[in-house]
């Protein structure tokens, strides 16, 4: 699977939203650096945290077991599986967030905006 990222931190910098139909179209075309956009490749049964460290990418986690939310990612595009999850409350999942330390995808591409953990909804949750 083919994942494009993008990091939330940039976000409020461009003025974009979580929620713009062509986020992923204005962060190709915004020259960012490697850490803040780019792509790479999960294997068969690999995690998308597990995927981005073998890249080089030192994404946000603490427990990789499903229980703190240091992890969350948001899935606007494709799927994300979600094996193990004891935190995330349903008004999130529901707006496609997802944990990347046991999520596994389930589509041949998927867009992810990771480092969730400084949203503010998200920053309460963390253990
Ligand atoms: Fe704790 Fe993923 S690292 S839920």
């Amino acid at each position: 699977t083919e994942v494009t990222y993008l990091n939330y931190a940039v976000l409020a910098d461009h003025g974009w939203s979580l929620d713009d139909d062509d986020l992923f179209e204005k962060a190709a075309a915004a020259d960012l650096d490697a850490v803040d956009y780019g792509q790479f490749t999960v294997d068969d049964e690999q995690s998308l945290l597990d995927a981005a460290e073998a890249s080089g990418h030192a994404w946000p986690f603490a427990c990789r077991g499903g229980a703190c939310a240091n992890c969350a990612v948001a899935v606007t595009d494709g799927e994300l599986s979600q094996l193990v999850d004891h935190i995330l409350p349903e008004e999130l999942t529901d707006e496609g967030i997802r944990l990347s330390c046991n999520g596994k995808p389930e589509s041949d591409s998927l867009e992810v905006v990771y480092n969730l953990e400084k949203r503010d909804d998200l920053a309460d949750l963390k253990l």
